[in-house]
Formats: structure tokens, sequence, C-alpha cells
């Protein structure tokens, strides 16, 4: 259903984009991949700081061009918009590198280190009056969608609790961005926003954060367990690690029943669903025919045919909190990014 929702609206869309991959590196083959199941992006530009890369990556996919500065990339007036793959370090540097050429921007989570950088970044948009989105595909999976539905109906009662967990063994290598401090290195801004995401879906921000983190041997958070407390009474229980394997599920739980994205929550093909009284039922959904970042990009293009500068499914407000929240907890965990804090 949601498929073919999503094929309805490219065929209203009017424009065929040009697309620039910024930094290619795992994701932006993931993302470039994706890009080919839209009929209005045109997989443009590949850009790198080497041009091999550059060139390398851009014939594995089919760009048209290959740059090898970001720079380069960015005064190329045939590129609309700008997908920003790389490490969150730089999003903010490249970011602003995009926004003053007029580029439309889709940057990566997370979306910068700190709440101050995100700040300068919204400023940079409406600033050159230009569109910017936090990459958070997961706002856009029929999943996802389908707990919001569930949420925001009360059919099973009021939400009280949200569990989530994502965690993988992640090799350590001290250099990598994983790892390494100076690239935003540590769980919590990689992957453990993922279920810090879905508790602000849910409940919005938290009047009470306690953590516990565990580091790795270049400073780097490694684990990172966080409990939420809001205002209602309402908890949610989140952790994320490099250390080790967990299910990455996710859990709502409410007065009547509970629903589950279950492994991995961030690209569910089925969601469980009990309700007090009945048998557990599935939920399944069709099969995405990318790696499920295709939705966000047909979003993006979507607003860029309305002249938007900003979303309504992830505006500036939800990564502003995302950010706050992520400042919040690196605060109570003592993470610290000495070059950009
Ligand atoms: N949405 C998702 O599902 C998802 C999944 C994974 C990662 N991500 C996000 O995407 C971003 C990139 O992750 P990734 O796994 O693709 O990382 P990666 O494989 O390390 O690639 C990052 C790319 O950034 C560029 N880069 C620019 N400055 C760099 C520097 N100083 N050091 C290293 N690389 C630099 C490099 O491209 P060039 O050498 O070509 O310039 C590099 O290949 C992160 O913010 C991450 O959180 C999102």
């Amino acid at each position: 259903m949601f498929i073919l929702q999503l094929q309805l609206k490219l065929e209203t869309m009017s424009k065929t984009y040009n697309w620039a991959i910024l930094g290619c590196g795992k994701i932006a083959q993931k993302f470039a991949n994706d890009l080919k199941v839209l009929p209005n992006a045109k997989l443009y530009a590949a850009a790198s700081r080497s041009l091999v890369k550059a060139e390398a990556f851009a014939f594995e996919f089919g760009f048209e061009k290959a740059y090898g500065s970001y720079e380069e990339m960015a005064n190329d007036p045939a590129v609309d918009v700008v997908y920003i793959a790389s490490p969150h370090s730089h999003h903010c540097e490249n970011t602003l590198l995009c926004l003053n050429h007029k580029k439309a921007v889709l940057c990566e989570k997370a979306f910068a280190i700190n709440s101050k950088e995100v700040a300068i970044m919204i400023e940079a948009s409406r600033r050159n009056n230009t569109f910017l989105m936090e990459a958070f595909w997961t706002r856009f999976l029929p999943s996802f969608l389908k707990v919001l539905d569930i949420i925001r109906s009360g059919e099973l009662g009021a939400l009280k609790m949200v569990r989530a967990d994502f965690a993988f063994n992640a090799e350590y290598i001290p250099e990598d961005r994983n790892y390494n401090i100076a690239l935003g290195g540590g769980s919590l801004l990689d992957i453990g926003i993922y279920p810090i995401f879905m508790s602000l879906m849910a409940f919005g921000k938290p009047t009470e954060i306690k953590t516990m983190a565990k580091f790795s041997p270049t400073g780097s958070e490694e684990s990172i367990m966080m409990s939420f407390g809001y205002p209602g009474g309402e908890i949610a229980s989140l952790f994320s690690s490099f250390g080790f394997y967990s299910s990455t599920q996710a859990e709502f739980s409410f007065e009547n029943g509970f629903v589950r994205m279950n492994k991995h929550f961030h690209i569910p093909t089925s969601l469980v669903y009990w309700k007090n009284g009945e048998e557990e039922k599935p939920i399944v959904f069709e099969t995405d025919p990318g790696f499920g970042y295709e939705h966000e990009a047909a979003h993006v293009m979507e607003c860029l045919d309305a002249g938007k500068t900003e979303s309504d499914m992830i505006p500036f407000s939800l990564s502003v909190d995302l950010m706050e929240i992520l400042d919040r907890v690196r605060k109570d965990a003592g993470i610290v990014y000495p070059e950009h804090d």
C-alpha cells in the first residue's frame, strides 16, 4: 500500500532533480542504490576528497560526473540537491558549503555533533532560503508510520513505556569513525540516536535523563544505557553499543497491550500487535524496493517541487529537539567532543 502511494506520488512529480553525493563511503553506496528506484532522481555527481574514489563510485552507480573535492561539486550549477554522507563531525561544515552555494541538502544523522552546530546549519538554510533536512530515514518507513498510527489512535489505551536498543559488535579500529573522537566516534550519535528518536516521536522531550556509559580505549563511548522520564509518568529504557549484538527491537507498551517492531527495528518487515484478551498478531509489510532510503529521497523532491525549504515530516524543530536530548545524554554520561563542544 505504502509503496503504491510512493509510486503515485512520484508520478505526479514534475521535475527531475540532479542529485550529488558528498562523501563516497558505506552509506553513500546504499543511498545511491536507492536513488535508482526514483524516476525523477538523476544520479548526477559523486564528490569525494579523492578523484580516483569519486570516479570509481560514479562508475559503479552510474553518476554522470565525478569530483575530487566537495567544493568543485558545490560550484557545479547543475547540482540541485546534495546528500551529505560524511562523518557527523563534518556535517555542519559540509552542509554550510552546500547551502551557501544554494544547493538543497539532505544531511545524514546525526545531524551534527551538538546543538550549537545544528543552530548554525538551520540559520544557513534560512539565510540562503534553501532546503535542509536531516536524513532520518526511519521516519518514513511504513512500519514506523503504522506504530505512530497505533499510538495516535488510542486503540491500545495510553502509551506508557518505550523500550528500544541498537547494538552490534563493531570491530575496534581506533582511527575508524566508530571509535575516533575527532570523527564523532561513539555508539550514541551513530546508533543510539535511533532508540532516542523512537522515544522522542512517542513522548516528546524527557524531563529526566539518567545514563550509564562505558568507554573504548580511544576514550570514545562504546556502550550506553539511558533511562528517560516524562511529565505524565511515562518512561523509556534505551541502549546502544558497538561492543556486542542485541536484538535491535523496539517495544511500545500501552495500558491495554503492546506493539513490537521486530529485529531490526529500523528495517522491520513485520510488527507484533497484542491487545489484552486477544491473541498476538503480526502486521506484515511489503518488501521495500530498495534499502528503505528511497522514501526520504522522494520526500525531499516532493518538498522541492512544492518550493519548501523545510520538511513537515522532519521539521527543524524535530532535529533541534533530538540534538538537545543527545547533548543532555552526553552531559550526563560525560561524553565530550573536544574539537566541537
Ligand atoms: N541512515 C543510515 O542508515 C546510516 C547508516 C550508516 C551511516 N549513517 C551516517 O552516515 C554518515 C557516514 O557513515 P558511513 O558509515 O558511510 O561512514 P564511512 O563509510 O566512513 O564514510 C564516510 C565518508 O565521509 C567522507 N569523509 C569526509 N571527511 C572525512 C574524514 N575526515 N575522515 C573520514 N571520512 C571522511 C569520506 O568520503 P570521501 O573519502 O569520498 O571524501 C568517507 O568515505 C555518518 O554520519 C553516519 O551516522 C547513516
